[in-house]
């Protein structure tokens, strides 16, 4: 969740470094910025603001940043309200860290160190780490020892990066949270951070250490960098990679907003995927899964991704005839599923680091069922973990909605199905389906062309009360997705739910003020359009999205957004949830609301 950079070098310049690798990971959490660094006279300075990065950078005009060490925190606030004191590093005279997770016996941990004198000066679970590696330095231990001993007393999954300014040198360590350290043997600066993408553009090389690993940043030495483990002997325990992410990405170019950019950006990300999969580099993949041969599927996921979960579901369950369940991966790791070998687990992320996701795999492989992920992030935490992977290549999603992801999820899991449906070996197949792609990527190119027909339809109706998403079937996770798009970014009340379900309460609240977005596609249309008329005579505000020239419809609705469905077939629920956005960003444009950086919302959910 919250973005954390450390650089160690002999550049002078490591302020500016760590200001940019956070400006990369604002999206992850933007409740308050800080850094620490150690100056030309070898003096500690700090710098922290609540609010957004700008807030910090603001405060550090003018100011000597002359630093070869300095590490940097975004926060996203867990422990502790969003105020200049709670912001990261924390420090004393000592030392300051950084941290990224929950320590869950924080409170027990302070009243100790409260009975040997410490004063805590914030509300956070993060100053206990650092009084306590404190406390150990005093006793007289060296700072290797001292981190080790404190995080072996810690409980729960945290990342921390400590800077330690007697020696200006930077450790870290990690249980269950990202971290990643980067290297560049030419210029001899050495990184860690939350996410590679802070690191694009500087290091050649990433190296992701293990849970317990403690990472010690020597740049400018021989070994940029070193591993121990928590005995303190040297260790292997890491993986390390090449880096090859472009920085060139993160630029919003012509458009706004980084959330208007992706939605655009879908169509040619459509059209790569079958070309990837079918004749590029992941075909290997794709064979591999081809092998499966499983009993049952439990798809586990969290947000967006367990509704692009369900669009996978319904392609497993109604092309390969595999039972296949959704699970909320939050739910799903806390209950005492009954697996069995020969079921198979799939984990759908963006980012590859949601905590409940990597646990609910966790949990599907300690029970020994096979688990593949469908995910975006190459090298991330659940793509390491899990035994396969297909990449959705989506490329970096900044906009804290995701769009472009759950298109690429779903699209993902429409070729895995193809793959364990037999069809890779079948050319007409595979020539059927690319050419399925190509049209649903054609037809949004045009959807986005026309948009200004949604954006009108936002415009009458972004004031109103409240927000029913209705669909059936295919369209019931696209429902559920709309009406979560509305909700994280015009923060209005939107729930998605199943058309037919709408009469068992929910129809109570209908009223004139209350919108109803239709997703009546050609599966079930008149069963849909009945429950349009349902809400139709309580006065509710219909707006339909429907099929072209459908008369029926469009006199029964206030507003149509009328769309071209034929032979998408089973992708069409994935083209009405591209009105589903579209319609969601102009509304929250109208408000007036911050969209690539939603309210109290972080990209990357690291904490359970
Ligand atoms: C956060 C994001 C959502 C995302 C969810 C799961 O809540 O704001 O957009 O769907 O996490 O994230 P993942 O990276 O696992 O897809």
């Amino acid at each position: 969740m919250c973005g954390i950079v450390g650089y160690f070098g002999p550049s002078q310049n490591s302020v500016e470094i760590v200001l940019e690798g956070l400006k990369r990971l604002e999206y992850r959490g933007y409740d308050s910025a800080g850094v620490s660094f150690i100056d030309e006279h070898n003096v500690l300075q700090n710098y922290k603001k609540a609010g957004k990065l700008d807030n910090l950078k603001i405060e550090l005009k003018g100011k000597n940043l002359i630093a070869r060490a300095c590490i940097g925190h975004t926060r996203w606030a867990t422990h502790g309200g969003v105020t200049d004191e709670n912001a990261h590093p924390h420090h004393n005279d000592i030392l300051s860290i950084i941290h990224n997770g929950i320590i869950e016996n924080a409170n027990d941990l302070k009243k100790e160190l409260m009975s040997h004198g410490v004063k805590f000066k914030s509300e956070t679970d993060s100053e206990s780490f650092l009084e306590l590696v404190t406390f150990e330095l005093r006793k007289g231990k060296p700072i290797l020892e001292s981190i080790s001993d404190s995080f072996k007393r810690i409980r729960g999954n945290s990342a921390f990066v400590i800077l330690y300014p007697k020696t200006g040198e930077i450790f870290a360590i990690k249980r269950g949270a990202p971290l990643v350290c980067g290297i560049n043997d030419i210029t001899s600066e050495a990184l860690v951070s939350s996410d590679p993408y802070a690191l694009a553009g500087i290091v050649h090389k990433l190296y992701f250490p293990e849970d317990e690993v403690i990472v010690h940043l020597s740049g400018g030495n021989k070994n940029l960098v070193n591993f121990y483990e928590l005995d303190l002997t040297k260790t292997t325990r890491y993986l390390s990679k090449k880096q090859d992410m472009s920085v060139e990405v993160s630029e919003k170019g012509e458009y706004e907003h980084f959330m208007l950019k992706e939605i655009h950006e879908q169509p040619e990300l459509i059209r790569n995927l079958t070309q990837y999969y079918f004749a590029g580099e992941g075909r290997e993949a794709l064979e591999k899964v081809a092998l499966y041969k499983p009993n049952r599927i439990y798809l586990s996921a969290c947000g967006t991704a367990a509704y692009a979960g369900l669009v996978v579901r319904d392609y497993l369950e109604g092309i390969n005839r595999i039972p296949a369940n959704v699970e909320l991966a939050s739910e799903f790791r806390y209950r005492d599923p009954i697996l069995k070998t020969g079921d198979v687990g799939i984990f759908v992320s963006q980012s590859g680091e949601t905590a409940d996701t990597l646990a609910a795999q966790s949990l599907c492989k300690k029970a020994g069922v096979k688990t593949l992920s469908i995910v975006n992030v190459d090298g991330s935490t659940l793509f390491r973990d899990c035994d396969d992977n297909l990449l959705i290549r989506a490329g970096v999603e900044i906009g804290v909605a995701s769009t472009k992801a759950f298109t690429q999820q779903a699209l993902t899991g429409r070729l895995m199905s193809a793959a364990m449906a037999g069809d890779l070996k079948d050319e007409a197949k595979k020539v059927k389906l690319t050419g399925k792609f190509a049209l649903l990527a054609e037809r949004i190119d045009r959807l986005l062309v026309q948009s200004d027909i949604i954006k009108s339809v936002a415009e009458s109706i972004y004031n109103k009360k409240g927000f029913f998403y209705t669909g059936r079937g295919a369209y019931f996770p696209i429902a559920l997705e709309g009406a979560l798009k509305l909700k994280e970014i015009a923060y209005v009340h939107a729930e998605g739910y199943a058309a037919g379900e709408l009469k068992h309460g929910p129809i109570a609240l209908i009223d004139e003020e209350m919108v109803n977005i239709a997703l009546v596609g050609p599966e079930l249309f008149e069963k849909t359009v009945s429950n349009v008329q349902e809400i139709k005579a309580r006065k509710g505000i219909i707006v339909s999205i429907g099929p072209r020239n459908n008369e029926e419809l469009m006199d029964l609705s206030d507003y149509y957004i009328p769309l071209d469905f034929e032979g998408l077939e089973e992708l069409s629920p994935l083209y009405v949830n591209v009105v589903n956005q579209l319609l969601a960003y102009y509304m929250a444009k109208f408000k007036g609301t911050d969209i690539d950086k939603p309210r109290n919302l972080a990209k990357s959910v690291t904490v359970e």
